[in-house]
């Protein structure tokens, strides 16, 4: 039968030959891939994030996944730092929280990204966490258009509060935490992008949103790869919009507990620079690329034949 094969084989022509010899390579490797990322996202045992430090930063957290991570956090033995924008909400999800795991430390920041002083965050955050084990970031805070709109038509407030919340926003939050976790030599950051940059080929009518979250997802790779060397892990998880339906803004612990997936995501896969959907997705491609170019060979030498 094997014999029969390669006769089979050398029987055809060489261009065909390595054709088919290129997409079986290509099949392997990315057969390979996808089985270690079934191994990283299902088997690989869990991270305990306290390794990383006791406090976690999160950014965002009075609402939807923010808070939803917060929760989740909290009930991982994490103490909390948690920065928004209003001083009420901040008050009532740590209380919230206190009031589930009494043990856990909560400190707050105000802070108003979008406001022109957005730049004088770094320090804010330098000085707020001053003298803290912080292992791990949640940069999460994002905003959007309040409705779809054409590129030339978006006010220029919207503009440039999204660019400040998004994008300027969390590169100097990740600076002011950076410092302390090269000192600790480890630390985690975990950059909330959007499916938005990372899953569509394009996002028409909120451009500049989808824009500032492929400047989030780039940043976390090649911050991923600086970084790495000092025990610090990068990533960026690329929700889609059913996250927010499912992690509900008024119940944080809806029966689909999609901040769950997240919180378990992180704990399994922090140890690469991007999420395990933009993963999958990548292996998938290629596996069909492969597929296709091994199948293509096949059928042209069964009709040569
Ligand atoms: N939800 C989705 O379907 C979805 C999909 C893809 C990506 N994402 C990304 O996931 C992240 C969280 O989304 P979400 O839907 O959970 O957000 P959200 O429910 O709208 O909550 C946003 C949080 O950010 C705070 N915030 C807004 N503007 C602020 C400012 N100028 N300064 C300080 N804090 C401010 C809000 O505070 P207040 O409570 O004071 O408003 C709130 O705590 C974002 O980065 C988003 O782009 C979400």
């Amino acid at each position: 039968m094997v014999s029969a094969c390669i006769n089979h084989l050398l029987s055809q022509p060489m261009w065909l030959v390595l054709v088919s010899s290129l997409g079986l390579l290509s099949f392997l490797k990315t057969s390979t891939s996808l089985l270690k990322w079934v191994y990283a996202t299902f088997l690989r045992p869990k991270k305990n994030l306290r390794d990383y430090g006791s406090w976690a930063l999160i950014t965002g957290a009075t609402d939807g996944i923010g808070k939803a991570f917060a929760h989740r956090l909290a009930q991982r033995d994490l103490n909390l730092i948690l920065v928004g924008r209003n001083p009420t909400k901040l008050e009532t999800v740590s209380r919230e929280i206190q009031a589930e795991h009494p043990g856990t430390k909560i400190k707050t920041v105000v802070f108003d990204f979008s406001s022109e002083a957005s730049a004088g965050v770094r320090s804010i955050i330098e000085k707020a966490t001053e003298g803290l084990d912080v292992g791990l970031l949640i940069n999460n805070l994002g905003i959007t258009y309040p409705a779809a709109s054409f590129f030339h038509e978006v006010d220029e407030k919207v503009w440039m509060d999204i660019v400040r919340v998004n994008l300027v926003g969390s590169s100097r939050v990740t600076q002011a935490v950076l410092a302390g976790m090269i000192e600790r030599k480890r630390g985690a950051i975990i950059n909330i992008g959007s499916g938005a940059a990372s899953a569509m080929p394009s996002h028409p009518l909120f451009t500049i949103y989808a824009a500032t979250k492929a400047y989030i997802d780039q940043l976390s790779r090649c911050l991923y790869v600086e970084y790495k060397r000092c025990g610090i892990h990068v990533q960026c998880q690329a929700p889609c919009t059913g996250t927010a339906i499912c992690c509900n803004k008024n119940d944080c612990k809806s029966s689909f507990d999609s901040e769950i997936i997240l919180v378990h995501t992180i704990t399994r896969s922090l140890r690469r620079g991007c999420d395990w959907s933009s993963r999958l997705r990548s292996t998938v491609c290629s596996l069909l690329g492969s597929l296709v170019s091994m199948v293509a060979g096949l059928l042209a030498s069964r009709a040569r034949s």
